[in-house]
């Protein structure tokens, strides 16, 4: 895919539907009782293999333009469930069919069966589940086993971990306990609590009970992970505006990244969705400065820190960003893959174990980048390349369908004018 150079980039956006938000939407009224409809829904592939999987296990599932008209089934079927690319997908399903009585088999392309999932088998094990991982890793097998609540301590802020032990807390005798490092999005307890669960929230932990889920409507918000590129365009290219975004304070680590470095944006029209927050976003061509990133505001921008990256990369000045080792088991190795990828497009960018260190020159060349089969590498070049000098290509450019269907449309066709 050639990108083009472009001085000037000005433009409303409608962005696609919170891909964590749309996943959880699904494979949570799936799992309840009654009917759903989720509106504004992302259909991206990643919510799509979740779709998939909650139909091989027992829930009727219609799409329509951008709804989801979803019959819950709380009983699950034994099954075969394909994650495709998708974590998300086989994180939380882990959890999900521990202890409700089924033989489940996940697999999934060969991105995620590099993956970690011990990270979330050894947890369930501890609640009494039986969880097989093939060294580590997928296919993992679920067989049924009574699963009985306890206090778990986490070692990573993964929302993925704790949202897996949320769910097979519903199917657990007692009370289910989970303590994260750092306290990872939201999402699952915000909705969880919406459907009737029995979830108390108290600092970085949070406690379950078993119980059954009653079925809600889910009108999800924009998803700021993709909205971040035609943001960081607006900062670097002239001005952005971004409809309905979601701002789960959970999720809002890259405004807290563009206070820092001297990035103009102001929210607008703010208001409530479904119990989210959500605003319109307006971002302004910015001097950007050079910034410091730590550990501790990791989980709130980790599937930002490629575009923040290339930001990086236009400032003129040292940034350094620490305590981001998680990016190294993400759809891509992304601490080499975002290295890579501002170094051949003329940029300074020098891999350390847990982050980078990214000598901003104030701009970049531009030339041609592999996605590395990762949607969001691929958004961040396409990114760099729009407001590099010469532009260049990006090979491999189809894999943004996994979260962001019809980024290339919105990229060529932005309007010239900001409402
Ligand atoms: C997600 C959590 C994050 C994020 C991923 C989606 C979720 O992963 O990187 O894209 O929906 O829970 P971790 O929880 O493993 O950090």
């Amino acid at each position: 895919m050639k990108i083009s150079a472009q001085k000037e980039f000005y433009g409303t956006f409608a962005i696609p539907g919170d891909k964590s938000i749309t996943h959880r939407a699904i494979m949570f009224n799936a799992a309840a009782k009654g009917v759903a409809v989720v509106t504004n829904a992302l259909l991206g592939e990643d919510c799509l293999s979740t779709i998939r999987c909650m139909r091989a296990l027992g829930a009727q599932i219609s799409v329509s333009d951008n709804k989801i008209f979803i019959q819950g089934s709380p009983c699950f079927h034994d099954a075969d469930c394909d994650c495709g690319n998708s974590g998300t997908t086989m994180r939380l399903l882990m959890g999900l069919v521990s202890g409700r009585n089924v033989r489940v088999t996940f697999t999934g392309d060969s991105s995620l069966s590099s993956r970690p999932m011990e990270r979330v088998a050894a947890p369930l094990r501890s609640l009494g589940a039986d969880v097989r991982t093939t060294d580590g890793k997928a296919p993992v097998r679920i067989v049924p086993a009574s699963l009985v609540g306890k206090e778990v301590c986490t070692h990573v802020a993964s929302a993925q971990v704790k949202s897996a032990i949320l769910l097979a807390g519903l199917g657990a005798e007692g009370e289910t306990r989970v303590i994260e490092p750092l306290k990872s999005r939201d999402h699952t307890e915000r909705m969880l609590s919406a459907m009737g669960a029995d979830i108390r929230v108290e600092g970085n932990a949070v406690s379950i009970r078993k119980g059954e889920l009653h079925c809600v409507n889910v009108d999800v918000p924009a998803d700021i992970s993709s909205a971040a590129y035609f943001m960081a365009l607006g900062a670097l290219c002239g001005e952005t505006l971004c409809k309905n975004v979601g701002i789960n304070p959970t999720r809002t680590g890259i405004l807290k990244v563009f206070d820092a470095m001297n990035v103009r944006y102001c929210l607008e029209n703010e208001h409530s969705v479904c119990g989210e927050p959500v605003a319109d976003i307006r971002v302004f061509r910015s001097e950007i400065s050079p910034v410091h990133l730590t550990r501790e505001i990791m989980p709130s921008l980790i599937d930002e820190i490629p575009v923040i990256a290339v930001l990086c990369a236009f400032s003129r000045g040292e940034s350094l960003i620490e305590g981001a080792e998680e990016l190294r088991v993400k759809e891509s190795d992304r601490i080499a893959s975002t290295a890579e990828m501002i170094n051949s497009l003329g940029g300074e960018c020098v891999s350390r174990e847990d982050g980078f260190i990214i000598r901003g020159k104030g701009t970049l060349r531009g030339g041609s980048v592999p996605s590395y089969c990762d949607h969001r590498i691929a958004m961040s070049g396409a990114v760099a390349l729009t407001a590099s000098e010469f532009g260049g290509e990006i090979n491999g450019a189809e894999c943004v369908n996994i979260s962001f269907p019809g980024f290339y449309t919105l990229l060529n066709g932005n309007g010239g004018t900001v409402c």
